[in-house]
């Protein structure tokens, strides 16, 4: 794919591994500038070594807005306007209800939602005063589709793709686009901690399988989805091969949830 982002400058959070890591390298091929965000310092900057002055590399912890404001005013007046948007940060706690404790609630929907308010605000404040922009959420299938043990990671994507939706409509008539991807399962570090035995390819092949008794469909494309995967549909909603795209949930799922 050939997206043309030359030129344009791009914020990627949680970026410093997995999915934001490969989206990082998939802009930066695309022609890109981009400044990699994530709590954990070692993976953005080893993008920005790999990637010379392509990537600058922050610390930035999504749940503090005022640490999002103060970066994202900093990326404006030191790098230029910024173009591209693009929420990846993303906690994971698995429980059931019943064990689900005040502390994993309130966490997953400070990173997973209210860090997309957080980044999203700071970034539309400014395309939407010059009239062009996108913001990209990386949000879940798991919103879409009930799972056992995920109610507060489904709720809380659940709760992002709604909020990137209406952040859609107030900016549209301002030329920011504002678009979610919604990622099934992929070969990461979040991915690997639910599979807790090691055997790597047994634990895809349950993921590719389903399980009726868990209510899980499996993967109708028979394989789990590698973040590049992911990477390339983030590419084409921030480019202008995109440019009648807004509001629009894009599942990348290998079609594990029959878009039912
Ligand atoms: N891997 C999957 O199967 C899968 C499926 C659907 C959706 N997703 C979503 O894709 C995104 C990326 O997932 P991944 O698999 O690469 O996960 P990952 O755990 O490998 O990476 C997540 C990154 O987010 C960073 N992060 C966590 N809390 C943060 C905070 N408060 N501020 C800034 N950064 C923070 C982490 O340091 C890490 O680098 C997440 O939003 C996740 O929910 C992943």
């Amino acid at each position: 794919m050939t997206a043309g982002l030359g030129g344009r400058l791009a914020l990627v959070t949680g970026a410093g591994r997995g999915i934001g890591a490969a989206v990082v390298t998939a802009l930066v091929e695309e022609g890109a500038r981009v400044v990699a965000t994530d709590l954990a310092a070692d993976g953005v900057e080893a993008l920005a070594g790999r990637y010379g002055d392509r990537v600058t590399a922050r610390p930035l912890d999504v749940t503090d807005a005022t640490a999002v404001r103060t970066l994202v005013d900093e990326v404006e007046d030191g790098l230029g306007p910024l173009d591209i948007a693009v929420n990846i940060a993303g906690i994971l706690r698995p429980s059931d209800v019943v064990d689900l404790t005040d502390e994993d609630w309130a966490a997953t929907f400070a990173v997973n939602t209210t860090g997309v308010f957080h980044v999203s605000r700071a970034a539309a404040r400014h395309m939407a005063g010059r009239g062009s922009g996108c913001v990209v959420t990386v949000a879940s299938n798991a919103a879409g589709v009930p799972r056992a043990g995920l109610s507060a990671y489904a709720a809380s994507k659940a709760a992002a793709v709604m909020f990137t939706k209406c952040l859609g409509l107030e900016l549209a008539g301002r030329g920011v686009r504002c678009n979610t991807v919604s990622p099934g399962s992929t070969l990461t570090d979040m991915q690997r901690a639910l599979w807790p035995d090691g055997d790597e390819t047994a634990a895809a092949r349950r993921v590719i399988d389903g399980d009726p008794a868990a209510y899980r469909t499996g993967i109708p494309l028979g394989r789990i989805a590698e973040p590049a995967d992911i990477a390339d549909a983030v590419v084409f909603l921030a480019s202008d091969r995109a440019r009648h795209i807004t509001m629009h949930d894009l599942y990348v799922d290998g079609g594990a949830t029959l878009r039912a």
